[in-house]
């Protein structure tokens, strides 16, 4: 395969993650003879500093250019929440999700069998194991509905934020999730708060219309607030959770932690056509950043699913994963996964260990 990866490197531990995941590309091209060409996208916190915005003219194109996109973190208290929103790192990720057209937020939370002890649930809990992906729609509702903040005359002032779904907008996202749920365990839970929600009514209306097209696909639905309490309860009930878009967001920090580490996540970002994102779930942590602290294996697990989603390549993914398996079955850890006292790696040291098992492989 010959192909273009767009890397957006962005801020705090952003750039040293990258390269352990661009070596890792490397060396998984080396070993099943890919071409892998870079281009570098300036977004993110760094944007701001160097152009004065996050999102520069041109940032999407640039990645539409590629078959897909690398991004490590964008964010930091430096372009907090006090500044305009051209410069806050968040706009950046909002608008290139809408401008890829990436709907599909994929985010698996998956409790590595040498982490069983990294898992704050009960033993019982954790001997069930966890393997969920949560299917998160990441280009509509609240987030992107129309913003108010006005004067009343007697309430002081108000604001509001639209939450809006359309038809087409559930429907695209509950297909990939049962698409997902067929290459997996056979099981759909949609989340939502249809005892209250005009545009939950509707995401339920559409997912029973779907169930019938996938009749061999278990499906339930489930409450927000519930699903909130299932995921610490007994996480190993769930299979592929699919869900709007704060919901997501929030369920999908809640399912991190219940992995007991948010430095071994991944995740991707899907549309019909445009290149693909991936990127690891936890944030820029600037606190640690430059300091070859930071557990590069989230970003490393997003090129594995870089391979399998956009590339198609099975058996590049399956050899990253087995990589990051093994090192972790070797007791190698990163400070963020380490048990008191236990003697740790750095990032770098981490990445390298990886790729000799790759090669090994
Ligand atoms: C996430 C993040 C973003 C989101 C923020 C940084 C805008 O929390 O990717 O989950 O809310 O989508
Ligand atoms: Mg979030």
């Amino acid at each position: 395969m010959n192909c273009k990866i767009a890397l957006i490197r962005g801020d705090g531990i952003g750039p040293e993650v990258v390269n352990e995941a661009v070596n890792v590309l490397n060396a998984i091209a080396d070993k099943y003879g890919h071409r892998i060409e870079y281009v570098d996208v300036l977004m993110g916190g760094c944007a701001t500093d160097a152009v004065g915005v996050s999102y520069p003219e041109g940032t999407a194109e640039k990645c539409k250019s590629c078959d897909a996109v690398l991004l490590g973190a964008v964010g930091g208290p430096k372009w907090g929440a006090d500044k305009p929103s051209e410069q806050r790192p968040e706009t950046a990720l909002l608008a290139i999700r809408k401008d890829l057209g990436l709907y599909a937020n994929l985010r698996p939370a998956v409790l590595r069998p040498a982490m069983a002890d990294a898992c704050p649930l009960k033993k019982e809990t954790a001997e069930k194991g966890i393997d969920l992906m949560m299917v998160r729609e990441l280009t509509g509702g609240v987030y992107f509905g129309k913003r108010n903040k006005y004067q009343t005359e007697d309430r002081g002032i108000e604001a509001t934020d639209l939450m809006a779904y359309s038809e087409k907008e559930i429907e695209r996202i509950g297909r990939r999730a049962f698409e997902l749920a067929r290459l997996r365990r056979g099981k759909v839970s949609s989340v939502d708060k249809a005892n209250v929600l005009e545009t939950s009514r509707l995401w339920r209306s559409v997912m029973h219309k779907l169930v019938q097209e996938y009749s061999d696909v278990a499906y339930e639905d489930v409450l927000v607030d519930n699903c909130a309490m299932q995921i610490v309860r007994e996480p190993g009930q769930f299979d592929v959770l699919v869900t709007e878009n704060m919901f997501g967001d929030i369920l999908s920090d809640e399912a991190s932690m219940v992995t007991g580490s948010i430095g071994l996540l991944p995740s991707a970002s899907i549309g019909d056509s445009a290149p693909g994102l991936y990127e690891p779930i936890h944030g820029s942590a600037p606190d640690i950043a430059g300091q070859d602290k930071a557990n590069p294996i989230a970003t490393i697990l997003s090129v594995a699913m870089m391979f399998r989603y956009s590339f198609h390549l099975f058996r590049e993914a399956d050899t990253i994963e087995a990589a990051v398996d093994a090192v972790l079955a070797d007791g190698v850890r990163t400070p963020d996964i380490a048990h008191p006292g236990e003697k740790t790696v750095g990032t770098r040291e981490m990445g390298r260990l990886i790729r000799e098992k790759i090669k090994a492989m």
